[in-house]
Formats: C-alpha cells, structure tokens, sequence
C-alpha cells in the first residue's frame, strides 16, 4: 500500500506501533499537527473501537478520545457494562486535520485519501490485538474498517462478518457498524439525545455480545 506502510513496522505490537507512528510522512496531515495520536487500551482487547481522526483536545494532549466525544464515549461504554479494560480504542486517521478561525482551530473531515493513507496503521493494530470484533464508530471509519463505503443507517447494529483485503479489519472476527459519538454533541432536544444515547449503547452491547 502507498501512503503509512512505509513506515509501519512489520509483525510490531501496538506500543512498537505507536512509537514508529510519529515518524510517518504518509500524508500531509503531520504537518499542521502538534502530534500523532494513536491509541489507548490493551493489546489483547477483545473490541477495537474505531473512530474518526483525533480532535482538538486529542491533538494537544497525544490520547484519542479525552475530549467532549470521549466523555459520551465513556458514558456509553459504561451503559452498555463494557469495561476499559477489554477495549482498545484507536482512529481511522492519527493526525487532527483542522482548518483555523481566528484563534480556533475547526474541524475538518479527513478526505478518502487521508483515510487510505492511513490505513496500513490502523490493518497493523487490528492484526496485532486480534479482537474478536471491530466497532466502527461513523462513516469515516466504517470506510477504514470495511473497505467501502456504507450508509450508516443502513447497516448499524448488526454482526458483519470481516471485510478482504481492502478493509483493514481482514483480521478481525466479526464487525459492527454505529454511530459516532460526536453526533449526539450537535442534537439539542433531550429526547433526540436519549434516543440517539440508547441505540449507541445498544450497538455496543451487540457488539460485545458477539464476543463469545
Ligand atoms: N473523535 C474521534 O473520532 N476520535 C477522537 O479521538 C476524538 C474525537
Ligand atoms: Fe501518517 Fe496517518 Fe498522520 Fe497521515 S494521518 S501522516 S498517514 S499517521
């Protein structure tokens, strides 16, 4: 594959990966970045969560998931009886693609060929935790993680079975498809919220019971 393999390790665990992580050129996403976020969570996790890129607060402080969107992430988690320890969480692209505002630093949805550059980190993870099952958290990394592009809505919730090559969770048992947390932070209506809340959780708990 272009982009990351060059700079991926072969046959490394995910702290050899994480550590080579911040050398890669793959794509020009480094650049503007403070640093590369890669991972959390044990190597021999049953689930690998997957979501999107790294945020702000993710950026600044080198761990996925530690801002707004971590804490519906947490929150979901512990709804759905999943423990930390039987997770590792990860994203589809490890540098924060922003554009700036003034002092702020927005947003930006990582392009197809970001998510393909990056792609060889995230094949690596998935073949050096082996989990039972891949959750892929929006479309960005159901993109990563199937290979192809889904409709959401479409495919939540259900046990699919692992994607070929394309994909990079080939080694994985099983995925499923959810929502990405961040999606909640933009409803405002508290039953919109509620309802979004329980099919998050829902889907988690699908996927933790397809660990057998
Ligand atoms: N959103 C993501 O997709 N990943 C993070 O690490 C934080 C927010
Ligand atoms: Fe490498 Fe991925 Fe960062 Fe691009 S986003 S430089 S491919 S780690």
């Amino acid at each position: 594959r272009p982009g990351a393999q060059e700079w991926v390790p072969e046959q490394a665990g995910t702290d050899a990966l994480g550590e080579a992580a911040h050398r890669c050129r793959g794509c020009e996403l480094w650049g503007p970045a403070t640093q590369v976020v890669f991972s959390s969570g044990p190597d021999d996790a049953d689930v690998v969560l997957v979501g999107e890129q790294p945020g702000d607060r993710e950026d600044r402080e080198g761990e996925p998931f530690v801002g707004p969107a971590g804490r519906v992430l947490a929150d979901a988690l512990e709804a759905a009886g999943i423990g930390r320890e039987r997770v590792y969480v990860t994203n589809a692209v490890k540098h924060f693609r922003f554009t700036e505002r003034g002092k702020r630093r927005l947003h930006k949805t990582p392009d197809v060929a970001h998510v393909r550059a990056c792609l060889p980190w995230l094949e690596a993870e998935v073949a050096a935790v082996r989990p039972r099952v891949v959750v892929a958290m929006g479309a960005t990394a159901a993109r990563a993680v199937l290979g192809r592009s889904v409709r959401i809505g479409e495919v939540r919730g259900r046990v699919l079975d692992p994607p070929g090559d394309a994909g990079a969770a080939h080694e994985a048992g099983a995925v499923v498809v959810t929502t990405h947390p961040s999606a909640l932070l933009r409803l405002r209506d508290r039953s919109g919220w509620d309802e979004a809340f329980d099919s998050l959780v829902s889907d988690l708990r699908t996927a933790a019971q397809a660990v057998v």
